[in-house]
């Protein structure tokens, strides 16, 4: 009952007093509104009797646990290394999804092995190794005393001394170990996303859209007829060739495109831009100018395109002006027409660079 610094006992006592200024200590009901049974109080189950653990009572169980939890640390360290071996072994620089998969899964389950050895190795250290002891801590208010911090010290100390942090070296030197491998992984494979050439702004700044290449499907490749695009309708376009070009992951994310028709008298095109569009047809860039997402909800009845990352919309009746969000330009139009047979083609790469702006700012 001592257990229970609010509960139980004091609760018990209020309403034994209650009662029996109401003349109820019999355990009766008087008064239906007010009247507490105590034959129902709930009674204080308290802890179950403490048990000691294996690893307690037998030293060769502590010393086996021990090297569990170290072993799963160094099993920590060698998946962050599989990791970093797996992203430069296996290059994703070809393009090609199989190699793209390849390189993913084997980053992948190095990062898995890494986080796995330091969340059940540290798991397994406190379940088998530290101290097993169970105490009641009595609530006080947040700001300490000077007491209060002096004796937290001792307490960081006695955790020190019974986690064995300090004395466990092979455990502890193993920890810090894998939390230090850890992280490389992740700053070998961002080094990878830097810009590959000296001037990045060059290499953004145009897209392999030229006039006569047709628009293609993504991902079949197969071209488009300007007759297959219905009213209403959205395609998910690539420039033709692409699969032959030398990076196509890069060129895809600058290229890609939305194609969509709306009535001729449902755009409002300004001047310099009356060629743009075939017959109500548009295309324009599907990264978002805000940070790069690809922009690929199209609302049918308002004409809208929204960007699923921070909500950006853009109006395709008006030039794909922003009309909500934090998207700072419209998206650039690709100027389109159709070839002799029919097949939509670009008139010429997009007139301003694609994407995010935040490159663009100084050329
Ligand atoms: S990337 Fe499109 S709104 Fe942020």
């Amino acid at each position: 009952m001592a257990q229970d610094d609010n509960g139980g006992i004091e609760l018990a006592e209020t309403s034994s007093t209650a009662l029996e200024e109401h003349g109820l200590g019999d355990g009766r009901i008087g008064d239906p509104g007010t009247a507490v049974v105590l034959d129902d109080a709930p009674v204080n189950p308290g802890f179950p009797e403490h048990r000691l653990r294996i690893t307690d009572r037998d030293p060769k169980h502590n010393r086996r646990a021990e090297r569990t939890v170290y072993t799963l640390f160094y099993l920590s360290i060698a998946g962050s290394v599989w990791a970093i071996a797996a992203y430069l072994a296996f290059p994703i620089e070809s393009g090609k999804i199989s190699d793209l998969r390849l390189s993913t899964m084997l980053i992948g389950l190095g990062m898995v092995l890494a986080l796995l050895g330091i969340g059940i190795g540290a798991i397994h250290w406190s379940k088998q190794i530290m101290a097993d002891k169970e105490g009641i801590d009595i609530r006080h208010p947040v700001r300490g005393t000077d007491d209060t911090r002096e004796r937290s010290i001792e307490i960081f100390e006695q955790a020190n001394e019974e986690s064995g942090f300090g004395r466990r070296t092979l455990i502890r030197n193993s920890l810090i170990g894998a939390l230090v491998a850890f992280p490389l992984p992740a700053v070998v494979l961002f080094r990878g996303l830097a810009p590959q050439n000296e001037d990045p702004v060059k290499d953004l700044k145009h897209t392999m859209w030229k006039a006569g290449m047709r628009l293609t499907k993504d991902p079949t490749g197969l071209p488009i007829k300007a007759s297959d695009v219905t009213l209403g309708s959205v395609f998910h376009v690539i420039p033709e060739g692409l699969d032959d070009t030398d990076d196509v992951l890069d060129e895809k994310a600058k290229a890609a495109v939305l194609l969509m028709r709306l009535k001729p008298e449902d755009l409002h095109v300004s001047k310099g831009r009356e060629n743009w569009n075939y017959d109500g047809i548009v295309a324009y860039s599907k990264i978002c100018t805000h940070v790069g997402c690809p922009v690929a909800l199209y609302e049918q009845q308002t004409h809208h395109l929204l960007c699923p990352c921070h909500q950006s919309q853009f109006d395709i009746t008006h030039e794909a002006r922003v009309i909500f969000g934090p998207a700072s330009r419209p998206l650039p139009q690709l100027p389109i027409t159709v070839d002799d047979e029919g097949y939509l083609v670009a008139r010429s790469d997009f007139h301003e660079p694609v994407g995010p702006s935040f490159w663009e700012r100084n050329s």
